[in-house]
């Protein structure tokens, strides 16, 4: 069996400095907003290079508060892509915001070629989605923003440590927004999320949004807020794992290397690699196409691989969801085509050798056949 992600031996390597981090916060009597937090979110706001990061309770609320604290509402449209987690496009409609969805590229990130022509009078926003760990071309987005007034809020939660001309995911926006659902790059041991942003208004904003809406000092409640702080002890283990992230994207892009080298010219695979040196990728997902992909699919599940689909069917077919009758052809193929390989830090080079192996087995075998 080769896992998609393996949670026990990543807290086996781990388990002894996780466990101090723990004692020592919890001995402390740190629990809410204490310096573990302060610290973490310092580190993070040094990484992505912004004046300021505020960590929240997951990455759909680090998305949904700068919604609002970027004042999007009723009347307004947000231009997102279709190919998403279902928390970009909620985060806008939970605030009354319409979400308009576009299709994406070949690179599965919005196309760029699309935006421009989708923007109305009631346009107020772009939410780019930094998808499977690599940027969207900001060059061209931050242009079309700057020239139609819009407000761009960066979906970056698969994107931490993801660049574009050396500049970070989180930081090209007016806010970033990051998550460390237990199986992102950085990941909690549950439910966090961070905001980045260079501007003290959306900082403040949050900051007062994400516990109750209180002033602490004036003792005054200024918003109607939530309860979605980042847990001070998430933050202490977060901040703990967080030393050794460049070493693990190093190791993710080795693993993409090993995967590209090993699935070159193989059926009709598409690789995700595009040599645009302006990107660096962090491989959150290793997502490869094929239109066979369902066959492929059993073939592995066969072999013991686990693999994931994001996603099946694509997100403006469900019916909750649809606020229009979408049909985006590069987005429906997707749905149909791709399948995310195991890729994680505690994959053994053997395992990914496997995985190779069983793929190469699975186009050699099918040759000719259909
Ligand atoms: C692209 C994208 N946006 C938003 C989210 C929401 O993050 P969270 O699960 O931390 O709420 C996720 C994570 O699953 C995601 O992949």
């Amino acid at each position: 069996m080769i896992p998609f992600v393996d949670p026990k031996l990543h807290y086996k390597r781990l388990r002894k400095q996780i466990l101090n981090k723990i004692d020592d916060t919890l001995g402390r009597g740190d629990l809410i907003l204490r310096s573990q937090l302060a610290q973490f979110e310092k580190h993070i706001a040094k990484l992505v290079g912004t004046k300021y990061a505020i960590g929240v309770n997951s990455g759909y609320d680090a998305l949904h508060m700068a919604v609002q604290a970027a004042g999007l509402g009723p009347n307004d449209e947000v231009i997102t892509v279709a190919h998403t987690f279902v928390a970009s496009i909620s985060a806008i409609a939970n605030h009354g915001a319409t979400p308009i969805l576009i299709d994406v590229g070949q690179d599965y990130n919005m196309n760029m070629d699309l935006l421009e022509a989708t923007i109305t009078p009631k346009t107020k926003a772009i939410m780019p989605v930094h998808l499977n760990g690599r940027i969207c071309d900001m060059d061209r987005l931050m242009d079309i923003a700057k020239k139609h007034n819009l407000v761009v809020i960066e979906d970056a939660a698969q994107a931490l440590g993801a660049k574009f001309k050396n500049k970070m995911a989180g930081s090209f926006g007016l806010a970033g927004c990051f998550s460390f659902y237990p199986f992102k790059m950085l990941g909690a041991c549950g439910d966090a999320g961070i905001v980045t942003t260079n501007d003290p208004e959306v900082a403040r904003k949050i900051t007062l949004l994400r516990y109750n809406g209180e002033d602490r000092v004036a003792r005054k409640f200024v918003y109607h807020g939530y309860t979605a702080l980042l847990d001070n002890v998430q933050a202490a283990i977060l901040d703990l794992k967080l030393k050794y992230f460049t070493k693990w994207i190093s190791r993710r892009r080795e693993i993409a290397k090993i995967y590209q080298k090993g699935l070159a010219n193989v059926g009709d695979l598409q690789l995700p690699h595009w040599p645009d040196k302006r990107y660096f990728d962090v491989y959150q997902n290793y997502v490869i196409r094929t239109k066979r992909r369902d066959v492929l699919v059993k073939y592995l599940g066969k072999n013991g691989v686990e693999i994931i689909i994001s996603w099946p069917e694509p997100i403006y077919q469900h019916q909750v969801l649809q606020p229009n009758n979408y049909r985006l052809s590069e987005t429906e193929a997707i749905c149909r085509e791709v399948v995310s390989l195991p890729m994680n830090t505690e994959i053994s080079q053997n395992q990914v050798r496997n995985i190779i192996k069983y793929i190469r087995e699975f186009f050699s075998k099918s040759r000719g056949t259909e």
